[in-house]
This record gives C-alpha cells, sequence and structure tokens, in this order.
C-alpha cells in the first residue's frame, strides 16, 4: 500500500516536471490568436475596416498616431477588459500568457 501511494507521489511530480514548463511557456501562436479570436473585427491588416469593426469604431493598429498614444499597459488592459458594446473582454477565453503574446502582435502592425 505504501509503495502504491509512493509511486503514485513519485509520477504525479514527474508529470508535473515534464508538463508545466509546456503548458507555460511554449505553443502560444499569437499570429494564430489574433487570426481566431480578433481579425473579424480589426482585420488581418489591423486597420479595422471590416464591417463589424467599422460598425463598432475599432481604431487603425497602424497608425502612428494610435500607436504613440498607447502604452503596452492600456493593449492589456483592452484585451483582459474589453469595451462594455464595443469589445468584449478575453480574460476568460485566453490565458494571461497568450494576452502578454498578443501585445507584440499588435505592436507589429505599426510597423
Ligand atoms: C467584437 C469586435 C472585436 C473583437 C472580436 C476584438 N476587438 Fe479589439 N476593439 C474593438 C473595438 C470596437 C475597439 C475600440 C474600443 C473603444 O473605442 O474603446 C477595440 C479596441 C482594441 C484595442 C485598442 C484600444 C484603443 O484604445 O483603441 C486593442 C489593442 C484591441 N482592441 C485588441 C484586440 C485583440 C488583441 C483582440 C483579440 C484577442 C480584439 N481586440 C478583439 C472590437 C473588437
Amino acid at each position: 500500500m505504501i509503495t502504491r501511494i509512493l509511486i503514485i507521489i513519485f509520477l504525479q511530480a514527474l508529470i508535473g516536471y515534464f508538463m508545466a514548463p509546456k503548458t507555460f511557456a511554449d505553443g502560444i501562436d499569437a499570429q494564430e490568436l489574433f487570426k481566431k479570436h480578433c481579425v473579424i473585427c480589426h482585420g488581418e491588416d489591423g486597420k479595422g475596416k471590416t464591417d463589424l469593426g467599422e460598425g463598432l469604431g475599432a481604431r487603425d493598429f497602424t497608425d502612428k498616431e494610435f500607436q504613440d498614444s498607447i502604452t503596452d499597459e492600456k493593449i492589456l488592459e483592452q484585451i483582459e477588459n474589453g469595451t462594455e458594446e464595443k469589445m468584449f473582454p478575453f480574460k476568460d477565453k485566453l490565458t494571461a500568457e497568450e494576452i502578454k503574446a498578443m501585445v507584440p502582435v499588435i505592436r507589429a502592425f505599426g510597423g
């Protein structure tokens, strides 16, 4: 009995050791996430010229003035919390790591 418990504890530790770094660090494809969750409003080119984006008033991510006016913290905050009746929050849909990985994607539109 004791041996069995020890084996189970050992196996769990082993699994935890190999799984943890993977789930937290690797495997985030921020471009893919943007396509999946954001393109419908913000467009492939980030200009927000989609029916939904224009209708709701999404800004042009390629615009220098927009890029200069927003901080990384604000981008994070916007993705986490959204704007009522304009953009829904993503904090329940994406992990904190995924949201963080999205900031450079938004910045990249600025060139
Ligand atoms: C339902 C449409 C919709 C979706 C989906 C959407 N957004 Fe938005 N987003 C908007 C609108 C509309 C605004 C402008 C909000 C405002 O004026 O407060 C906005 C604003 C932003 C802003 C800038 C905030 C600002 O000050 O203008 C960022 C950054 C952003 N979205 C990122 C994202 C990311 C990343 C995703 C995907 C994870 C996403 N959005 C998904 C509609 C959307």
